[in-house]
């Protein structure tokens, strides 16, 4: 079997992340979302994996390479355009096309391995198997209505509430959806939708099975979502200290220090990350930080939030909830004002 990993878009609801680095290679718990989706993928023994991508190639491709690192072998396919994932099923028929493959949204992060789904469709060889859960904000996602385990609606971001069972972000098809995509219309937000093509299927007389993923699951849309993600990331992590901390520090909880990393007279609460080369001096980091590589924290405090690498934090003593792209810098002002250098889209919250 084969994987078909979408890793284009246009990643708009995570400005101004998205104007500098491609959604999928943010980083949770320190590593970008589409390795931990390469990992899911490689351990459920697949190895030849297609990355869908769009205007940020360049950089997914300088980060996965050949994919030898994963123990993948990967072909990257140029989509023109963000016009879909059904869209995007179509840009890659080529790769597809021959055999069942399982497709996995580059930007969903699932604790759940899915070896057992691929066991699962193998064994009962159905057109499609579609993932499900029950999530608070069905309007935010594709749904599906079920009759028994018989899938019967599909419908995209629905308008009205008519189903709470969200499509997560992992699917596997065999041929005839080539066919379904291909009939598609626009949608009315002007893509080729996968759940229309998913309801295709079931139209015209396709098996098409459903299962509920029992683990934790989230689509990283939004940056709040990003921030949940990265806190149950966290909490898988197991503490290791390959950096240095000195006797004026400790260290609660699930706590990794990575090598080369320097902890000097800080409170370093798990779960929490510090990355390479990061010095945090007379600081509170965590619980809920992730610190990436080449950062300097100093005389601050970094909960529940997301720093990149090359980040610069000194003095500032709340930073909670955040998200900080590369090479950010905040630092205490004088005279009590904010002074503020901001890209475009840019959030910036005051108490
Ligand atoms: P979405 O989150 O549905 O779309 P998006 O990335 O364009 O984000 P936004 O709505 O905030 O603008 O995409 C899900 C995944 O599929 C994501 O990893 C991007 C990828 N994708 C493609 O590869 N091609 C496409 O045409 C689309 C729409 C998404």
């Amino acid at each position: 079997m084969k994987a078909l990993v979408l890793s284009g878009g246009e990643g708009s609801r995570l400005r101004p992340l998205t104007h500098t680095n491609a959604k999928q290679l943010i980083p949770i718990a320190n590593t970008p979302i589409l390795f931990h989706v390469l990992r899911a993928i490689a351990e459920a023994g697949i190895t030849e994996v297609g990355i869908v991508v769009g205007h940020t190639a360049e950089e997914v491709r300088a980060a996965v390479g050949d994919g030898s690192a994963f123990g993948l072998a990967v072909t990257y396919i140029p989509q023109e355009a963000p016009l879909g994932l059904a869209h995007a099923v179509l840009t890659a028929a080529d790769f597809v096309r021959g055999g069942p493959f399982v497709m996995y949204l580059g930007d969903n992060v699932l604790l759940q391995p899915i070896d057992g789904f691929v066991r699962e469709f193998e064994r009962a060889r159905p057109d499609a198997q579609i993932f499900l859960a029950r999530v608070p904000e069905p309007e935010r996602f594709g749904v599906a209505v079920l009759d028994g385990d018989r899938v019967v609606r599909l419908v995209e971001k629905p308008r009205e509430r008519i189903s709470d069972l969200a499509l997560v972000g992992v699917y596997l098809f065999d041929e005839p959806i080539l066919e379904a995509c291909a009939s598609l219309r626009p949608s009315w937000r002007g893509e080729l939708e996968i759940t229309d093509a998913i309801q295709w299927l079931i139209d015209h007389g396709h098996t098409v099975r459903a299962e509920l993923v029992t683990g934790w699951w989230k689509d990283t849309g939004r940056p709040e979502d990003l921030l949940e993600a990265n806190r149950m990331m966290l909490g898988t992590l197991e503490p290791r200290v390959e950096g240095t901390v000195d006797a004026d520090s400790v260290l609660e909880g699930v706590v990794v220090v990575e090598a080369g990393a320097k902890v000097v007279g800080s409170h370093l609460l798990g779960p929490t990350i510090v990355g390479p080369g990061t010095l945090v001096e007379g600081s509170t980091v965590g619980p809920y930080a992730s610190i990436a590589g080449g950062c300097e924290i100093r005389e601050s405090a970094v909960a529940d939030s997301i720093v990149m690498e090359g980040c610069r934090i000194l003095g500032v003593p709340g930073i909670a909830g955040s998200i900080l792209g590369r090479g950010v810098e905040i630092r205490r002002g004088d005279g009590g004002l904010h002074r503020l250098v901001l890209g475009d889209q840019s959030r910036v919250e005051t108490p």
